[in-house]
């Protein structure tokens, strides 16, 4: 039995970090492809020569073109500009609609069967791309976006409490923007309500920064945005997958009614195994939340209409 395959496609900031992740966790042997001749056979040569002194044994292959790819098992689209300081996420749409497009094209044509992981913002829009293109069924086709913002609601709680992260149990649903909505009903550390152990002001100020979390980086770095997390979020996802983990996490969907949502992608809890997402979970949500998830869910609406698809 071979091992598992991935590919990568984009191999800038997120998507090289993708292949480092999936690689040193030794998940599935990896191609990386770009359209900038010899940067990702650079990557993947360096990558592959990392192997002896972690000891890691899978195969990392860099490309500009998809045949390398053939009959991979999950396929994770980074490929698309990122955002300068000042822009949105939406600022990208037009660039990156193109882009995911064609990429995903050349995907299907190699790999017919494949889970497809968007990254590319807008994220729920670009999903939406990659689904229209592919034909795949909405249980192959997915965002990675929840588990990143999850992820940074989790580290600024555990940063304030100076508790260890994995004892914070969280989740930010909606869509990828600045109106995404951290559940602070559903937040706890080791089971204690989070609500019980930071007043008010102080929760409100680290959903305000979670809700922020990549504008913040953005303007840290000055060029491009953050890749650490992402990827690891990315590779997260297809870990699920290739092990048959069924995870419960934040992804971003196709909603077909589900919270009173129709053809939209949009952050909501799944539970990810082998035959991908294999069910969209409905939480119950205070009011507030209610109101705050209908909001956002305008907004990913308005994006996905700017598509035209
Ligand atoms: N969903 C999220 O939470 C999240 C988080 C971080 C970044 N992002 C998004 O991910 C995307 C990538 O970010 P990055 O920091 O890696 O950017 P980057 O500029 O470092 O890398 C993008 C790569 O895509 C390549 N590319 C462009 N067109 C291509 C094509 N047609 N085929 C193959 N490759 C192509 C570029 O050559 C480049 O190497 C951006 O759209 C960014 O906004 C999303």
């Amino acid at each position: 039995m071979g091992r598992p395959k991935i590919t990568v496609v984009g191999a800038g900031n997120v998507g090289a970090t993708c292949a480092h992740w999936a690689a040193a966790r030794e998940l599935a042997d990896v191609v990386l492809v770009d359209i900038v001749e010899g940067m990702p056979q650079g990557k993947a040569l360096d990558l592959m020569q990392a192997r002896p002194i972690f000891g890691f044994n899978v195969e990392v292959v860099g490309a500009n073109d998809y045949e390398a790819t053939r009959d991979s098992d999950v396929t994770i689209i980074t490929s698309g500009i990122p955002r300068k300081p000042g822009m949105s996420r939406e600022d990208l749409i037009n660039t990156n609609k193109n882009i995911v497009a064609e990429v995903t094209r050349q995907v299907m044509a190699k790999s017919p069967n494949t889970f497809i992981i968007v990254v590319a913002n807008p994220l729920d829009a670009m999903c939406y791309v990659a689904k229209k293109v592919s034909g795949l069924p909405r249980d192959r086709v997915m965002g990675m976006a929840g588990i990143l913002d999850t992820a940074r609601f989790r580290c600024f709680i555990a940063m304030e409490l100076k508790v260890a992260v994995e004892e914070i149990q969280a989740m930010v649903l909606g869509g990828h923007g600045d109106e995404m909505v951290p559940v602070v009903s559903a937040t706890n550390i080791s089971g204690l309500p989070l609500t019980d152990l930071l007043p008010e002001a102080r929760i409100n100020a680290l959903v305000e920064r979670t809700r922020k979390g990549g504008g913040e980086i953005v303007a840290l770095l000055k060029t491009g945005s953050a890749f650490y997390a992402p990827a690891a979020g990315a590779v997260q996802m297809a870990e699920a997958i290739l092990k048959d983990q069924r995870r419960l996490m934040p992804v971003s969907a196709y909603l077909t009614g589900e919270y009173g949502l129709h053809d939209l992608f949009f952050g909501v809890p799944v539970i990810l195994g082998a035959q991908g997402i294999e069910k969209i979970q409905i939480v119950k949500l205070s009011a507030a939340e209610e109101a705050l998830l209908k909001s956002s869910a305008a907004a990913v609406a308005k994006t996905r209409d700017e598509l035209k698809m």
